[in-house]
């Protein structure tokens, strides 16, 4: 655990015919879901996300494959591999994230709190990171 996000292990139910994941709200998500979304056909050297979120917590899976998740606080920048399905990372409000390095065959399933409103967004740096030393005050 660090102070941009949590990883959440997931418990898988393994038999002969493989592995199922299953996950409740409030249970395994500890938040209600209102969005489920899945980002495929990445390209490599095509980085996604650039934004931070006002009032959204997530939680990312990388379903298959394997890419680089950049999380940052404003004062703080983590970066986590993520390639294991039955690990998500959950991201309060206010955190900036970038998605970098995808394999072909990545795979990313987003959970989210709330429904898709752009207001929600911060999309520039700079603003994100004012804001964030506004909230320290
Ligand atoms: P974008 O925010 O650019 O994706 P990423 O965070 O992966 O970089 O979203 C791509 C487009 O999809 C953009 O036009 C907004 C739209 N969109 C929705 O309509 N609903 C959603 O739930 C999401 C996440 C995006």
């Amino acid at each position: 655990m660090n102070m941009t996000s949590q990883v959440l292990n997931f418990p898988a139910l393994v038999d002969q015919r493989g592995t199922l994941i299953a996950l409740e709200a409030t249970r395994e998500i500890p938040f209600q879901i209102r969005r489920v979304y899945f980002i495929k056909d990445l390209k490599g050297d095509a980085p996604r996300g650039f934004h931070a979120h006002k009032n959204l917590k997530q939680v990312v899976i990388c379903l298959s494959g394997s890419f680089r998740l950049i999380l940052d606080d404003g004062y703080k920048r983590d970066s986590i591999v993520m390639n294991e399905g039955s690990q998500g990372v959950l991201i309060e409000e206010m955190i900036w994230r970038e998605m970098h390095d995808f394999t072909d065959d990545c795979l990313i399933l987003v959970i989210a709190s709330e429904f898709y409103t752009e207001d929600d967004y911060i999309r520039d740096y700079q603003s994100f990171k004012d804001a964030r030393k506004l909230m320290a005050k």
